[in-house]
């Protein structure tokens, strides 16, 4: 297995930049996720990994070795697309041994090879069907299959899961968290999906319109965004922004003023070095994050008007605004709520979990915060 390791990759089809200098490492075993909005150049990264697609300029190294001038059937790279791209007239055990007959190694090695991979994928009683007879999912384990026996130095992955329903995606996500584990293989993985990245990445990339925004653990992007767009991009539901004005900063505080939100002055502990009194700022806040219950002393107060509720089960969703703004809100709440359109409820907000961005966008750093939930995530590691 090998890391990867990208150096000022960019990447153009005629006049259009698509990737716009990615500097990335992935490490040896790292499952690292690639989230970002579509059209953002998720799959032509991982076809220039690949090496389907040439690059215009930068570099890209697998393991120890520079593969700029490497074509793709020598760079030991395996890839799942999310069409799974079987041969229909071939069964099981054809399709997954495909590669191996075209590059005419023996017969009694694909065999083993073939099995090995079957066994690991639980289609050991698929291998005489042909695609049609088989589930999403099965087809997708052939897909899986058919890049396992190649030994890849890299996995890639183009969002393999988007086409199942919700039950297997589930069933095939632990699959793959399984796969990983066994074969302390790296992956790099494309999803849409936020809870796949969460759960399966040890590491997070985001990308947006071909720039790099942030590279981290899923926490450390999830509790410490770098910027606006990750915060927004990264959790679901997406956090919601509401405008406030600085009214005095320094190193430890940042105390702002938001309409519809009190006390009149909230004060955040973040770092407000670089902002003055009077600077626009957006305050960040998470649905989860929002209490409909009895307010604890020393939380913010807001009241927000109902637009609608979805009831999920074991929670419900509210949306609604800012009483008295434009500003969505949106709520998450631990029990089943029947309220019509219109109607006010009081939310109460810890300050700790208030996101402060500046009018650039870039995140106010906050104290106390990072340190706390990153040794969280060391301590179940
Ligand atoms: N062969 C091509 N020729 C011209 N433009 C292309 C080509 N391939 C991709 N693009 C453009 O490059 C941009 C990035 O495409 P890409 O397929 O990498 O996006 P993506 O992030 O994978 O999106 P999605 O989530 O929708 O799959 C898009 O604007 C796309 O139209
Ligand atoms: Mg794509």
């Amino acid at each position: 297995m090998a890391e990867v390791v990208l150096t000022g990759v960019r990447k153009s089809f005629g006049p259009i930049e698509v990737l716009k200098g990615i500097d990335l490492t992935i490490d040896d075993g790292d499952f690292a996720v690639i989230l970002g909005p579509s059209g953002c150049g998720k799959t032509t990264l991982l076809r220039s990994i690949a090496g389907l697609e040439g690059i215009t300029s930068g570099s890209i190294c697998i393991g120890e070795r520079v593969v700029d001038d490497v074509p793709a059937a020598e760079r030991e790279i395996g890839m799942v697309f999310q069409t799974y791209a079987l041969f229909p007239h071939l069964n099981v055990y054809k399709n997954i041994a495909f590669g191996m007959r075209m590059r005419g190694e023996p017969k009694a090695r694909i065999a083993e090879k073939v099995d090995e991979a079957a066994a690991k994928l639980r289609l050991t009683d698929y291998l005489a069907r042909l695609p049609r007879e088989l589930s999403g999912g099965q087809r997708q384990r052939v897909a899986i299959g058919r890049a396992l026996v190649r030994e890849p130095q890299v996995f890639l992955f183009d969002e393999p899961l988007s086409n199942l329903d919700a039950e297997l995606r589930v069933d095939m996500r632990l699959e793959l968290a399984n796969l990983h584990q066994s074969l302390a293989a790296t992956m790099i993985y494309v999803t849409h999906d936020q809870v796949e990245a969460m759960t399966l990445g040890s590491k997070i990339v985001i990308l947006d319109r071909g720039v790099l925004q942030q590279v981290g653990s899923p926490l450390e992007v999830y509790y410490h965004p770098g910027n606006k767009f990750v915060a927004g991009f990264v959790g679901s539901p997406r956090m919601r922004f509401i405008p406030a004005t600085v009214v005095a900063s320094d190193r430890r505080q940042i105390k702002v003023h938001a309409d519809g939100i009190s006390p009149e002055t909230i004060v955040v502990d973040a770092d407000g070095s670089r902002l003055a009194a009077g600077d626009a700022v957006e305050i960040g806040l998470r649905a989860e994050d929002l209490r409909a219950d009895a307010p604890a002393p020393g939380h913010l107060l807001l009241t927000g008007t109902a637009r609608q509720v979805e009831n999920m089960g074991h929670s419900s969703f509210w949306y609604g605004t800012l009483k008295g703004t434009e500003s969505e809100l949106i709520a998450r709440l631990d029990k089943h709520l029947f309220i019509r359109p219109g109607v006010e409820t009081q939310f109460s907000v810890d300050p700790a979990n208030v996101y402060l961005f500046d009018d650039e966008g870039r995140s106010l750093e906050r104290h106390g915060f990072r340190n706390e939930n990153l040794e969280a995530q060391a301590r179940r590691a």
